[in-house]
């Protein structure tokens, strides 16, 4: 392992491992380091964390001498890479730092807690030459870009509506737990939905959120409940909804999104299987197995004759059939999950290594999802 004779805002040398610190040896930064580290061309040098039991365990499956503080981290040339893993409301001070400090960032989500903290983060990360990512993984799944593919092939003609609907379990979160703490967690639109305005924004562009509310639980008042219409500039209107109320047995998460022809539907908030239900003509219905290669198709009716002409939003239709379209690995999404932190650290690297790699996400992405967020949460507090 090779450390520092370079800057650490020139490309890293293909010879070169890079160096990485990891801050909050939480539930969190254990699973996604597992996968970080899979990476060829990086190492582990070292580890802060403050609480003892998860930090040993981290210690004892990393083969980690001892957990040090973040300033030696920072002040350790092996360190290229700052990951942060920590509670929400230390990502800014914790990444400004790692920034000033001459060091890359990949934070967890959100970046920040407000839209000035971020912007100052990747202002810095700009004039740094430095990497300053949150670890938004969503854009990595192979879904992903299929959806993408729906939408700006206009195979399904144009999408009108979207709904996420996520039934989340809120049975490892304990009265005390962070997440409760808005002051900690930023709130529920804040420290889980920018995940999701991330995706539908890589699928719809931008969007402003026009109505929000929430709704806290009896007795202990935590925000249980947010929901929030975004009104995206190309037409959509798409309803987001979390709630943190079930056992994890309940636990269910539902996209939706309706086109003028048909409705797709994608399951886990990681997202790993999915159908589309819509009347197409012989030239669509080769297109979306184009997009979903391997998709099983079912023809639930033929349409001939005097049945393929139809009408919607004051248009005419020319339809051959009724399908059901069904793509995707049954109920595989923890190994999808896995994947998609492989994903986006060998993105990342690789840009690291030439900066002329066309990363999925980049700073921006952490930037605009903590706008959105923050506007939603805004609106959402006047109703409750
Ligand atoms: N990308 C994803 O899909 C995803 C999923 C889950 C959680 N997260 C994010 O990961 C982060 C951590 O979540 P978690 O569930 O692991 O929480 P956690 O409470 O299990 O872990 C946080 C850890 O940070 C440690 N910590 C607190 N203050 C510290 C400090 N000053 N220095 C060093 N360590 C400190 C705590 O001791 C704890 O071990 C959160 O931002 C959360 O939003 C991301």
């Amino acid at each position: 392992m090779t450390s520092s004779a370079y800057s650490a805002s020139a490309p890293v040398p293909p010879t070169k491992s890079l160096g990485i610190g990891a801050v909050g040896a939480g539930g969190f930064g254990l699973f996604a380091l597992q996968q970080f580290l899979q990476i060829s061309g990086v190492h582990l040098v070292g580890m802060a964390g403050t609480h003892r039991e998860a930090a040993v365990a981290m210690m004892r499956r990393f083969g980690v001498p001892e957990i040090v503080e973040m300033d030696a981290l920072l002040a350790d040339p092996e360190v290229d890479l700052i990951y942060i893993a920590t509670p929400p409301s230390l990502h800014y001070p914790q990444a400004l730092a790692a920034l000033q400090a001459g060091k890359h960032v990949i934070c967890e989500k959100p970046l920040a807690l407000v839209i000035e903290e971020a912007d100052e983060l990747v202002a810095l990360a700009r004039e740094k030459n430095l990497l300053c990512i949150a670890n938004l993984m969503q854009r990595y799944n192979p879904l992903f870009e299929s959806v993408r593919s729906v939408v700006e092939s206009r195979v399904l003609g144009e999408c009108l509506h979207g709904f996420f609907e996520n039934y989340a379990s809120d049975e490892g979160l304990r009265p005390d737990h962070w997440f409760w703490d808005r002051a900690m967690s930023g709130g529920i639109f804040i420290e889980h939905g920018v995940h999701f305005f991330d995706l539908f924004e890589g699928w719809l562009g931008p969007g402003s959120v026009v109505a929000a509310q929430r709704a806290l639980r009896p007795g202990s008042g935590v925000e249980e409940q947010v929901q929030c219409t975004v009104r995206y500039d190309r037409g959509p209107l798409v309803n987001f909804h979390h709630s943190f109320t079930q056992p994890s047995r309940l636990d269910r998460q539902e996209f939706r999104l309706l086109f003028e022809r048909g409705t797709l539907t994608l399951e886990e908030w990681v997202p790993v299987r999915g159908r589309i239900r819509a009347v197409v003509n012989e030239e669509q219905t080769r297109t979306l197995l184009e997009i979903f290669p391997g998709a099983r198709l079912d023809v639930l009716k033929g349409l001939g004759g005097s049945d393929r002409a139809a009408r919607g939003r004051f248009k005419e239709l020319d339809l051959a059939q009724e399908v059901e379209l069904t793509f995707g690995a049954g109920d595989d999404k923890m190994r999808r999950y896995c994947e998609l932190l492989r994903d986006v650290f060998a993105d990342q690297l690789a840009w690291l290594r030439d900066r002329s790699h066309a990363r999925k996400i980049t700073e921006q992405n952490g930037r605009d999802s903590v706008a959105m967020a923050v506007a939603a949460t805004k609106l959402a507090n006047l109703s409750a």
